[in-house]
């Protein structure tokens, strides 16, 4: 059932009713709510409302519904799917064979025995691989999402059965910041972040830890290393973290082919349309955009492309795109997809300038490229016609639709990236976190700056991915060595 979206002109009553609206159809799908805080929410803040943990007392936690729960041990939606993530699990891990290899390769030595470690970061089958590989390399492990929308509920409860201090679940609007904060309660010497969100939270909470206890950290995304930049710009970043999402062997695979892949994924999912013929709108022709447009243009889609860079429009002109504005590219999109890590890329003006039927999705880091209150505000009802597809009915008469309330489409509607893609980020974690380790047995500090991957690190995992593939390449020849540094070789 749809409800009215009336008394329009405020944008906070507009905003009020949508969410209301959000969280009857929850019930009815056994799916979510809205952020607190409304449609583009506090996620997209710093977090400022983390409640700070009281020794020995855990604050309660606000969300509604039935949880499997061990007070300090872990909270997911239900233990009794653990048998299911099981077997998503060893799916998973059979198509990880880097980071099984450098699993086993390390298992003897226990790089990270005596040492706690927190992550916060999509709960999937293929981060569980990674979580229980910190585990069998020795470490003490506690663990949430980045995302409400992201976690994968038997996966969660395998984790959980399986002893890893886990506080995630589908659908967490409320309490996002409640699971960060159990997962400090561990008091780790180690933290791994998908968008900065638990970085944050030890910053502005637990300064002092930070700065004394700490040994490092990793950061997985774009939007999570851009965060990290400007907080050592600033002067506030107290430990050393390594931006894994820069290592060639993430930025130019994960972002690309893996959200090329999964974004499509979870558009058919929540959508079920043709691709094929319909003009395709991608926000952002940077590492993940340009995936989605590649994978949507093998799918007969026509590609728009909207950019701020001179260099990446013309990247999407020399593929055979078009190249303009959102404010045209609006009239023209059939499916938009965000891709910028930048906030209100489609605004107002852009909603009502739209088809009738377009379909809105987002898959950047936080929900704030698609401004979804101004939605509301010339929306005059809404309604869930399917599993993260909500219908927007315009007061000009037109339908909107809008995937997983502006979240990352390929998380939320989907499974996210392919375990084969995720092998070689999540190896890219793991080395880090060794070198951590390592560099911290040894008595090294490392400066508390963002730290670059070394191409060295780069180089391993790509060639052991490529062996584990059967392929072969070539070797460079003293000759061909000699010559490309001939500073005299000419014709
Ligand atoms: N969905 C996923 O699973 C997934 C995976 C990896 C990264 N991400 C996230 O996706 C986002 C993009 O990451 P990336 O690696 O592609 O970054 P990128 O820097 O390679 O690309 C972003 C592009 O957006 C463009 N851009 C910026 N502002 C714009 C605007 N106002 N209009 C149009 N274009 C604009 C930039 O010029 C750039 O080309 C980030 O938030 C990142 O964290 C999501």
């Amino acid at each position: 059932m749809a409800t009215a979206i009336k008394k329009a002109p405020a944008k906070a009553v507009a905003k009020k009713a949508v969410t209301t609206n959000v969280q009857k159809n929850s019930v009815k799908n056994g799916s979510n709510g809205i952020h607190k805080n409304g449609a583009n929410g506090a996620a997209n803040a710093a977090p400022k409302a983390a409640p700070k943990a009281v020794a020995g007392k855990i604050p309660a936690k606000k969300g509604t519904g039935s949880f499997s729960e061990v007070a300090g041990k872990y909270c997911v939606r239900d233990i009794k799917q653990a048998e299911e993530g099981r077997k998503l699990i060893e799916w998973a891990e059979s198509r990880m064979p880097v980071l099984m290899h450098i699993r086993e390769k390390y298992k003897k030595a226990q790089p990270f025995k005596g040492l706690r470690l927190a992550g916060s970061l999509h709960v999937t089958k293929e981060t569980a691989v990674l979580v229980e590989t910190f585990a069998a390399l020795g470490a003490d492990v506690s663990w949430s999402g980045c995302n409400p929308l992201s976690t994968n509920d038997p996966v969660a409860a395998a984790l959980a059965k399986g002893g890893i201090s886990i506080f995630a679940w589908y659908g967490n609007h409320e309490d996002f910041y409640w699971c960060i904060e159990r997962t400090i309660d561990l008091k780790p010497h180690l933290t791994l972040d998908d968008g900065c969100d638990l970085i944050n939270t030890v910053h502005e909470h637990y300064a002092d830890f930070a700065k004394t206890q700490v040994i490092g950290g990793t950061e997985e995304t774009t939007t999570g290393v851009h965060r990290l930049r400007s907080r050592a710009a600033a002067g506030k970043l107290f430990y050393p973290v390594f931006a894994v999402n820069d290592a060639e062997t993430k930025w130019d695979f994960d972002n690309v082919y893996g959200t090329g892949q999964s974004t499509l994924d979870g558009i058919l999912r929540a959508t079920s349309v043709m691709l094929a013929g319909k003009t395709f709108v991608v926000a952002g022709h940077g590492h993940c955009g340009q995936g989605v447009a590649k994978r949507a243009k093998g799918m007969g889609s026509n590609i728009i492309i909207t950019e701020i860079k001179a260099t990446s429009a013309m990247k999407g002109i020399l593929e055979g795109y078009r190249v303009m504005s959102m404010d045209d590219a609006a009239k023209e999109g059939d499916i938009f997809c965000t891709a910028t890590g930048v906030k209100d890329i489609i605004r107002k003006q852009h909603f009502l300038s739209m088809k009738n039927g377009a379909i809105i999705c987002n898959t950047g880091h936080y929900d704030a490229e698609i401004n979804l209150a101004e939605l509301a505000s010339v929306a005059k009802n809404k309604r869930t016609i399917r599993p993260n597809c909500e219908e927007y009915t315009l007061k000009n008469g037109k339908k909107i639709f809008v995937l997983a309330e502006g979240r990352l489409v390929n998380l939320a509607a989907a499974e996210g990236h392919p375990s084969e893609v995720m092998d070689m980020s999540f190896a890219n974690q793991l080395m880090c976190h060794i070198s951590l380790a390592e560099a911290h047995k040894a008595g090294k500090k490392l400066p508390n700056q963002v730290i670059d991957i070394d191409p060295a690190q780069d180089e391993f995992i790509a060639e052991t991915k490529l062996r584990t593939m059967g392929m072969k390449m070539d070797k460079l020849s003293k000759e061909q060595l000699r010559y490309i540094n001939d500073y005299n070789a000419g014709t």
